[in-house]
């Protein structure tokens, strides 16, 4: 059995965080006690608010505070007076827009067991099982869609994996963002090996994608390098960025093998020649501009959120032309995860609450929006999208619930 995280709030309580920004009241030393264990307080400023079933609900997403009944009271009842359900408070979060349209979507929802392990990147892997990555609790989860069951093997303490990748073989891959490694799990013996970095510049590794050679490329983003991992020998070799704090990120395998990544740092995409690992920077036209993540569709376009700016773009490595439209929710929307799916382009807007769920269609230029659900919540965050095997579904997340999805069009 894993252990609950909360065993470690004793731990926690002495280093808690100093004031930030919570409001006076019974409770606030609770609530900064409790509530900045795994994030700054500055969250439930941001929060739209809830009722104290709410934030019951949500919290407990989080953390298991029922083993102590009067400080669970304490921090629901700070929560509920002081950021209630509606209202509007300084650096709260914008409305989510719905663009209504003609699709309509089904949403299959799995719960990762251990609360507060921040679960992300969902993939599909051999025999149909979708893997997590619980990055704040060292976990790397598997989800079996069709008995529903759901396992959580553990990695070295600090790993922090940030991605998952299954190979062709089965064997499942994650970025240890926390110990500047790369890992590999069998999933039938639990066993983990780990790949560390040949250069300790190189510390984070964050996301990463197998090319059509079974070569594993990753980007490292505050080390603003990119790697490639070859399983056959476990050998890592790094490229700088040749662009200062471009702080690369997401990072795509073209058909013919080119890897393009995005920008989270810098306005720009980078391009990287797999043969020499020489990295070229494709300029973005405007300041501000910084890129979560990027995509390829079937025609080798690239499309990429800008999240800096609000702004969905495009750029065709055919023609050199960046084309860019506003986000239905607006400049403050940040765009983050972003995927081709049936022939549309989809991704999601992390900065406003609901969190939004967009569907760009490209012959037409037009957009559909849909809340992405959380019961009565309003969390997000959607940070990594990929495509079942079968083409026929979107696998999506919510890190502060722990909410793997499924998603389809019906
Ligand atoms: C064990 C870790 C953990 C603890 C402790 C924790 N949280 Fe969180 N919380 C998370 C994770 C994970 C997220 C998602 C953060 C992300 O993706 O950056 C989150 C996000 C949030 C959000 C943002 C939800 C949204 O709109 O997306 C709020 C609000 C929040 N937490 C409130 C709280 C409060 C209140 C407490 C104390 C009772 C608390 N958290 C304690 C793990 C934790």
């Amino acid at each position: 059995m894993r252990t609950c995280l909360i065993a470690v709030l004793p731990l926690l309580l002495p280093l808690a965080a100093t004031a930030q920004g919570l409001p006076d009241g019974d409770g606030r030393a609770e609530v900064e006690a409790v509530c900045s264990g795994c994030h700054r307080t500055n969250l439930i400023n941001r929060s739209l608010g809830y009722d104290r079933a709410g934030w019951d609900t949500l919290t407990a997403a989080m953390i298991d505070l029922s083993a102590d009944p009067e400080l669970q009271e304490t921090v629901l009842d700070y929560l509920a007076e002081h950021f209630p359900d509606g209202g509007e408070r300084p650096g709260m979060r914008g409305p989510g827009i719905t663009v209504p349209g003609p699709l309509a979507l089904g949403f299959e929802t799995w719960i990762a067991p251990t609360p507060g392990q921040r679960a992300r990147d969902p993939v599909e892997g051999p025999g149909g099982m979708i893997w997590w990555v619980g990055q704040w609790g060292d976990i790397l989860g598997r989800i079996d869609p069709v008995t529903g069951t759901m396992s959580e093997f553990d990695l070295p303490a600090g790993a922090k994996p940030h991605s998952v990748n299954a190979d062709p073989d089965g064997a499942i891959w994650y970025t240890g963002n926390g110990n500047g490694t790369m890992g590999r799990l069998d999933p039938v013996s639990g066993e983990v090996e780990e790949f560390p970095m040949p250069d300790p510049a190189a510390r984070d590794p964050h996301t990463a994608e197998f090319d059509a050679d079974g070569i594993l490329w990753f980007t490292l983003q505050h080390s603003n390098m990119i790697g490639r991992l070859d399983p056959a020998t476990g050998e890592v070799r790094l490229a700088a960025s040749p662009v200062a704090g471009s702080k690369p990120y997401g990072i795509k395998v073209a058909a013919d093998g080119t890897l393009w990544v995005a920008c989270n740092g810098a306005p720009c995409l980078l391009k990287v020649d797999p043969a020499t690992m020489e990295i070229a920077e494709i300029p973005l036209p405007d300041a501000g501009t910084t890129v979560r993540r990027l995509d390829i569709d079937a025609d080798g376009v690239i499309w990429w959120v800008n999240s800096g700016l609000g702004r969905l773009g495009r750029y065709d490595p055919a023609s050199g032309v960046v084309t860019e439209w506003p986000s239905p929710s607006g400049p403050d929307s940040h765009p983050y995860a972003i995927a081709v799916f049936g022939g549309a382009v989809w991704y999601n807007e992390s900065g406003v609450r609901p969190d939004m769920l967009v569907r760009f269609e490209p012959v037409t230029e037009t957009f559909q929006s849909w809340p992405i659900p959380s019961g009565d919540l309003h969390a997000g965050i959607l940070r990594h999208m990929r495509v079942s095997g079968d083409r026929a579904a979107l696998l999506i997340h919510q890190t502060a619930t722990g909410a793997i999805m499924r998603v389809t069009v019906e």
